[in-house]
């Protein structure tokens, strides 16, 4: 097994660092579209030979050290009592505006409600064995509070901030429940054999630092603590944190996922040795000629300037359109330069 990318998020020295891509398994990938052209979205996530496969694509296609499991954030939202489309873009019928709709949501039963998650994760370890380690994943509290009280995407995300201005009450028990749910759903993935749990908060820099550490902190720290990390290294991905990585640090977590518009070197000089990081390339880098690419990765292992605890990412998910060469020709970069550092 290729320990790389667990020993760097425990912050061990590593031969090369460990690299792999935010959405690796997805729809840049033909092989990916091939299995996805034979049925919907969530099928896939619901079909646990399905998953697996499309997972371990990546691991295969491009060499990344890590596989993550193939599902969305939203998968344990569903049995909350939301129905849920994918159009591609994630849908909720019947957002949540009020604390009767709150009060509605339930908790599910894991292994009975979403039990193809944990069967995809014991598929994926017992083929990735001798490969690579296997990346479980939900959203943060927030991230996932957003989409149900927004129902979709948004631009100005005025109907959750409308909740957590003007009706607190609500909003603080919305958030209780999906922190609850999350906590069972992550340790959960624990149990069935994740080896490292990425917390992903999309959507936490749409708020001011006093305003994330008001809402959002409290939540997640709460999270972060109940998970059963003694083996299972915890990553916190917020995108769009650079202004306030002191506080988001607070939240805990074994590793901090980092965007492209921080210095990985300043993120890491005022996080301390104590934290790993991951990230953090401009994921529109991968439209570049493959001599941009080489630089901007050489200059990302720069800032990082050989410290442990670096995992190699992009700031965010993977573009659709990008070329897989591309993909494959980064993860080569990394490994390559960082092994050059070591030697040289
Ligand atoms: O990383 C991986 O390869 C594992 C799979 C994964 C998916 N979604 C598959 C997916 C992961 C880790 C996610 C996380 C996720 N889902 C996030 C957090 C990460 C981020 O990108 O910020 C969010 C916000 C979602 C919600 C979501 N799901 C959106 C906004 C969309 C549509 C936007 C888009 O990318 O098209 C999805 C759909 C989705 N999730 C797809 C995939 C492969 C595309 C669906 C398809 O095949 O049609």
């Amino acid at each position: 097994m290729n320990m790389r990318f667990l020993d760097a998020c425990w912050g061990k020295p590593v031969d090369r660092t460990p690299v792999w891509l935010m959405r690796q398994a997805g729809r840049y990938l033909p092989e990916y579209m091939a299995v996805r052209s034979k049925c919907t979205f969530l099928e896939l996530c619901k079909t646990p030979e399905l998953a697996a496969e499309v997972s371990i694509q990546p691991v295969d296609i491009l060499g990344v050290d890590a596989a993550i499991m193939f599902s969305d954030i939203l998968t344990p939202v569903e049995p909350m009592g939301m129905k849920l489309d994918f159009v591609p873009g994630p849908v909720f019928e019947s957002p949540v505006r009020s604390m009767a709709d709150v009060e509605k949501l339930r908790i599910p039963d894991m292994e009975q409600d979403v039990p193809y998650v944990f069967e995809t994760i014991r598929i994926l370890r017992r083929e990735l064995a001798s490969k690579v380690p296997l990346i479980g994943f939900g959203g943060a509290p927030f991230t996932l509070a957003c989409y149900m009280v927004e129902g979709k995407g948004s631009k100005d995300f005025a109907q959750i901030k409308r909740m957590m201005y003007s009706a607190p009450d609500v909003y603080a028990a919305l958030m209780e429940k999906i922190t609850m749910m999350s906590m069972e759903y992550l340790n959960a993935q624990i149990k069935a054999g994740a080896q490292c749990i990425q917390i992903f908060d999309t959507w936490g820099g749409i708020l001011s630092p006093a305003d994330y550490e008001r809402y959002v902190l409290p939540y997640t720290a709460k999270l972060i603590n109940g998970l059963n990390r003694m083996e299972t290294p915890v990553i916190h991905f917020v995108k769009g944190a650079g202004a306030m990585l002191d506080t988001v640090k607070k939240a805990g977590g074994d590793a901090m996922g980092l965007d492209w518009h921080v210095n990985l070197g300043d993120a890491r000089d005022l996080l301390g040795p104590e934290m790993a990081v991951q990230g953090n390339l401009d994921p529109t880098m991968l439209y570049a000629p493959k001599d941009i690419i080489e630089r901007e990765v050489r200059r990302v292992l720069k800032e990082n300037a050989g410290r442990p605890g670096h995992i190699f990412n992009l700031g965010h998910g993977i573009l659709p359109t990008v070329p897989p060469e591309n993909a494959r020709f980064m993860v080569e970069c990394v490994h390559r330069l960082s092994q050059d550092r070591v030697e040289g």
